[in-house]
């Protein structure tokens, strides 16, 4: 698993994807590497068809109980495979919103599944991208006295603590942003998630004066400042795939 804290409040990210599916009921969601499915179930909630597609065959077994706990095991199908195969097991150009969040720190390529879910998806489509952050990764060893560490995050070229590192990569706003413009996506929002929430200590949080709705004010401001994002644990990204006349898919068919 990902090294990231997640926000206690103000998340985005969820209020980003129930914006994507509220314009479009039976939402055709696929979800990339999308694990155990805290995701791709809530999703499954508000009415869409999920396809998680998981590498892991215990992911998609939890997966599944989530599904038939929540009452909508119907609305949800696992698929195993990995996710650079992503083309061959779901139909090219027909997902309306496709999920990948928290994939990218652990492939071994991850332009291959970023081209990959550009092809599943249909024009007009988005991509909704979570990865972790290195600026936050840096700044939070920093803060926890973790010099060393801060370090290597710092100047390794994939922001890895080191061999030992879990994670494979982490990424800045502008190496996830590329990733997708290459696959041929336009990039609609870049937002850190988690801005102060990150930043905070436990112990500050819990015996701080402000109240969690001050908090969620600052992390929904923080979230879309441009200098702050950038020192977010989490960044997300929306990206649309264009509309067919032009668009020039990877590899350069024009469809
Ligand atoms: C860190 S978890 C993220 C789960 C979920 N997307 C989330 O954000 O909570 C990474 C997931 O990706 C899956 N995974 C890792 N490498 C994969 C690959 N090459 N192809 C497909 N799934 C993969 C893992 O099994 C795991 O379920």
């Amino acid at each position: 698993m990902s090294d990231v804290r997640r926000p206690v409040t103000g998340d985005p990210v969820d209020a980003a994807l129930a914006d994507v599916v509220a314009q479009l009921p039976g939402t055709r969601v696929i979800d990339v590497g999308g694990g155990s499915g805290t995701r791709a179930v809530p999703l499954a909630c508000l009415g869409c068809l999920v396809t998680v597609v998981d590498s892991s065959v215990n992911a998609l077994a939890i997966l599944h109980r989530r599904a038939q706990d929540a009452g909508v095991a119907h609305l949800v199908t696992g698929v195993q495979a990995d996710a650079d195969q992503l083309g061959t097991v779901v139909p090219p150009a027909q997902a309306d919103l496709v999920l990948c969040h928290h994939l990218l720190e652990e492939v071994d390529d991850p332009a291959a599944v970023v081209t990959a879910l550009a092809t599943v998806l249909r024009p007009g489509g988005t991509a909704s991208v979570l990865v972790t952050g290195r600026l936050g990764a840096v700044l939070r060893n920093i803060l926890a006295g973790r010099y060393a560490a801060a370090r290597s995050v710092l100047t390794d070229p994939d922001g890895r603590l080191g061999s030992s590192d879990p994670l494979r990569r982490r990424f800045e706003p502008s190496t996830v942003a590329d990733l997708l413009t290459h696959a041929g996506l336009q990039v609609e929002a870049v937002v850190g998630v988690g801005v102060v929430a990150g930043l905070v200590a436990g112990g500050v949080r819990q015996s701080s004066v402000g109240t969690d709705l001050e908090l969620a004010d600052l992390e929904e401001l923080a979230a879309a400042d441009r200098t702050l994002r950038d020192l977010a644990p989490e960044l997300h990204v929306l990206a649309r795939r264009p509309a067919a006349r032009g668009w020039a898919a990877p590899g350069g068919l024009v469809e």
